[in-house]
């Protein structure tokens, strides 16, 4: 297998790096004036200003020969011709198959995945339309007004972070909402909101076997039988997305109520498949089909252009040049839209389920940093809360800034003001502030001598935290779909640079095995097996006051 480190282009951006450490990347730009328009780049309705990067032009080419010498193209094509590119669980990563269109088929097994694809899209379409138009209806002959998504990691996330940021585009009388936590408190509070004569409940889950997804889905059924519907009922109220459709039938769900997917479909890439089913319930199919549309924009840019100029390598490039040459730890993502607000969220999923893995393909342990810690807030919140490490904290923190040029609402002071702070941060982080800067502007708001020089390290900014900004002419599906396939094709370059397999997730199965013991535990169904002194301090505390 490819040896990263060994590679020519990887060996001169360590020589490389060490002229860009101390380059502030102020003087980038009075070197470059035409800097902004060598590195920024439109496609349709998104645009990406990576400028404000520690990079020149000689470290954009060595990092775009990197991705060629990784095999970045061919991997690509591997990608979208249906190669078992998830090695581990021998199959193909498609989430690509879910938004094509007309394009050529892909096979898998033996079968063109388009068709099942379409037909797919087919019934949810035939569904939503008759939830929308009322002739769906609960056991009491009234429509659905309220659509309850039970899910968890990808069969939420995706979803929930869709549906908010399209908002603007819901159906009238349609209300979503999304339960995902074991935690009892979740489900409580949405049947405080619900009416079970015109709920529909969605049970979403890829595998149909996850704990949480399970214990709630079954308190919504006792739930609804508590509320006086008949067994008999309960079908016109719960539909299920899977791929264990005998597991959904067992629970109850008749079978022209569940929705299939396919296990060539990644839980964290599947939103795009019935698993968005509350996103066409909520904003419509036609807009559904608007943001595959988007994604599929974003598809055939990276599938065809060239390394130079596509923009998600060129994102994960950069973010390759922080983790694994200047020791940068987490990544951030700072959405300036509200509408935006779980999108933090859901990279975090796509992005760490994804690239945090520390063996490559074949099993070897890498010897250099992979996926990083993403994190972030919508904006400007995250001014008044955690932006001072960024400005003047000890970490070098790359983030992205999101934002959409146009507002949907009628307030312009509050979007002049939204995109303002949203471009005045970005600046702020790339200049900084020098002590000789801080002492004039103390002085100009007239502070006393000794108090300039008393104050003016602490007003002093080192800059030189780089972004990328992102912006949107408006969010709307497809926008929305383009930026979200641009962030999983980001996440699926770098893996393929770090030579592992983004596609699977086995750091998640110690953990939910560990659990399932100590619930047995917590319920004495066993007796406490041999856990560290700390497990077995915490159990025994918990089972006693539970007992008392
Ligand atoms: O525990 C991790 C995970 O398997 C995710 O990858 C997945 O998105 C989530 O759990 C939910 O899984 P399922 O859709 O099978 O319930």
């Amino acid at each position: 297998m490819l040896q990263l480190t060994q590679l020519a282009a990887w060996q001169s951006l360590e020589q490389h790096c060490h002229t860009l450490r101390e380059q502030p990347l102020r003087t980038l730009f009075d070197d470059d004036p035409s800097r902004f328009d060598r590195f920024s780049i439109r496609l349709d309705r998104l645009f990406v200003d990576y400028s404000k990067n520690r990079i020149t032009q000689q470290t954009f080419d060595l990092l775009v020969e990197l991705a060629r010498q990784a095999g970045v193209p061919e991997w690509i094509e591997r990608m979208f011709s249906g190669d078992a590119i998830n090695e581990t669980e021998r199959r193909p990563a498609l989430h690509i198959a879910l938004r094509q269109e007309g394009a050529d088929a892909i096979v898998v097994n033996g079968e063109d995945v388009g068709i099942a694809v379409r037909e797919t899209r087919a019934k949810i379409r035939t569904f939503v339309e008759s939830v929308h138009s009322g002739r769906w209806r609960g056991h009491a002959g009234e429509p659905i007004t309220d659509v309850v998504n039970i899910g968890i990691g990808g069969s939420d996330l995706g979803p929930e972070m869709v549906c908010l940021a399209l908002h603007d585009y819901a159906v009238d009388g349609i209300k979503v909402h999304f339960v995902s936590n074991v935690d009892g408190a979740q489900i409580a509070q949405v049947f405080e909101n619900i009416n079970p004569r015109t709920t529909l409940f969605i049970v979403n889950s890829k595998s149909f076997t996850t704990l949480e997804t399970r214990t709630n889905a079954e308190t919504a059924r006792a739930w609804m039988l508590a509320q006086g519907v008949a067994e008999a009922d309960l079908a016109k109220h719960f539909v299920a997305v899977s791929t264990n459709i005998e597991a959904a039938e067992a629970f109850g769900i008749e079978p022209e109520n569940c929705f299939p997917i396919w296990d060539w479909v990644g839980g964290r890439y599947s939103l795009w498949s019935a698993t968005g089913l509350a996103i066409a319930l909520y904003v419509g199919m036609d807009h559904f089909e608007q943001l595959l549309s988007g994604a599929a924009a974003m598809d055939g840019h990276f599938r065809s252009a060239p390394l130079a100029s596509n923009i998600p390598v060129i994102m994960a490039l950069l973010g390759i040049w922080y983790i694994d040459f200047f020791g940068a730890e987490s990544q951030a993502i700072l959405p300036y839209d509200y509408r935006l607000r779980r999108l933090p969220a859901y990279l975090q999923q796509a992005d760490m389920e994804s690239n945090g893995k520390r063996v490559r393909r074949d099993g070897v342990a890498v010897d250099y940093v992979t996926g990083p810690i993403v994190w972030g807030e919508v904006g400007t919140n995250g001014q008044h809360a955690f932006f001072q490490l960024l400005h003047q904290g000890c970490h070098l923190v790359p983030a992205d800034f999101i934002g959409c040029v146009r507002p949907q609402h009628g307030y312009a002071v509050h979007h002049r003001a939204l995109l303002g702070n949203l471009l005045a941060q970005t600046e702020a982080l790339m200049r900084g502030q020098t002590t000789d800067e801080a002492r004039e502007r103390l002085a100009k708001r007239g502070c006393p001598p000794e108090d300039i020089e008393r104050l003016a390290s602490h007003n002093t900014f080192p800059g030189n935290q780089p972004t990328n900004t992102i912006l949107l002419d408006e969010l709307d599906p497809h926008t929305l779909g383009m930026l979200i396939a641009l962030y999983e094709h980001k996440i699926f370059v770098q893996g393929v640079i770090w030579g592992i397999n983004s596609f699977d997730q086995w750091g998640v199965e110690l953990g939910k095995v560990m659990a399932n013991v100590i619930i047995d535990e917590l319920a004495g169904g066993s007796t406490p097996s041999d856990h560290d002194a700390s497990t077995s301090g915490l159990l025994s505390h918990c089972k006693e006051r539970l007992d008392s």
